[in-house]
């Protein structure tokens, strides 16, 4: 009798244990799951942002009259900060930035603009093909690689309307634009997040949404196949479809 009341104490303490263990797991990774959301809206905000300044500068950058476009790294970074100022509701805090990825990114920005003085400067020509989508692919490279094994960002689309093939959604991202986003039910606009391996490693996994205005349609959206301004063919893409996507990777 004595013996089995304390097995059962037994018992009852480590199953006790095993609860409380697990109740301990279960809240930090919560925690750290609010971090990660918090830093993935961050510096998805300011990737946009920063493409934003060339979207609404392209006339300017097509201009063939003008030489220098005073589009230089500083002149970009202050206008990505007040162009995140206005879709965050805040100003960028790079007093927080865990791993300096927001400092990164925008050094990264700084980079791309300082490397392409020559060719958005040039006189005489007009269409130079600097496109928001080629900055941000060359921001996105350069962010990743100096964060490299911590975090990745890239822009990508739904497979079938991918142009570069270095844009190419992943399983995850395929996965995610196929059974989600481009779901009739699926809020527009909101982005997805999960726990997810990457190449066998844990990762933090964020992909927002993106849908073609206007303003994209010159080039990917109709008559499919004809040719646009770059040359590229047009993918039949119409207003308000899903055209593409941000895909954040926060290694663990
Ligand atoms: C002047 C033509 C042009 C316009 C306008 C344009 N794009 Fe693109 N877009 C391109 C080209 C060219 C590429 C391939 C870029 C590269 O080589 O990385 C591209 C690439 C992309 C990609 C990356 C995936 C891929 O296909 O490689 C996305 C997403 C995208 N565009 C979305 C948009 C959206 C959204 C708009 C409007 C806000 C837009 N584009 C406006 C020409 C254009």
């Amino acid at each position: 009798m004595k013996y089995s009341i304390s097995v059962s104490l037994t018992h009852n303490f480590y199953y006790l244990l095993c609860l409380a263990i697990l109740a301990s797991t279960v809240s930090t990774n919560i925690q750290a799951s609010e971090e990660e959301v918090m830093v993935s809206g961050e510096l998805t905000t300011l990737f946009r942002s920063a493409r934003k300044v060339i979207s609404v500068n392209q006339a300017l950058i097509n201009d063939a009259e003008k030489g220098d476009k005073g589009l230089s790294g500083t002149v970009v970074i202050e206008k990505a900060k007040e162009n995140y100022q206005a879709a965050a509701g805040n100003e960028l805090d790079l007093n927080q930035d865990k791993n300096g990825a927001k400092q990164a990114m925008l050094d990264a920005v700084n980079e791309v603009m300082t490397e392409s003085q020559d060719w958005i400067n040039e006189k005489g020509v007009g269409f130079k093909g600097f496109l928001p989508a080629i900055f941000a692919r060359q921001v996105a490279e350069k962010f990743s690689h100096k964060m490299e094994g911590k975090l990745k960002i890239k822009l990508t689309a739904p497979k079938n309307y991918v142009r570069n093939r270095a844009n190419r959604p992943d399983k995850w991202e395929h996965q995610v634009i196929e059974k989600k986003f481009r779901s009739t039910d699926y809020e527009k606009g909101k982005p997805f997040f999960e726990k997810a391996s990457v190449k066998g490693k844990s990762a933090f996994r964020y992909i927002l949404p993106e849908y073609y205005s206007e303003s994209c349609l010159g080039c990917h959206g109709e008559p499919k196949g004809e040719k646009d301004i770059t040359g590229g063919k047009k993918e039949g893409g119409k207003l308000g479809e899903l055209g593409g996507a941000i895909s954040l990777i926060i290694y663990e």
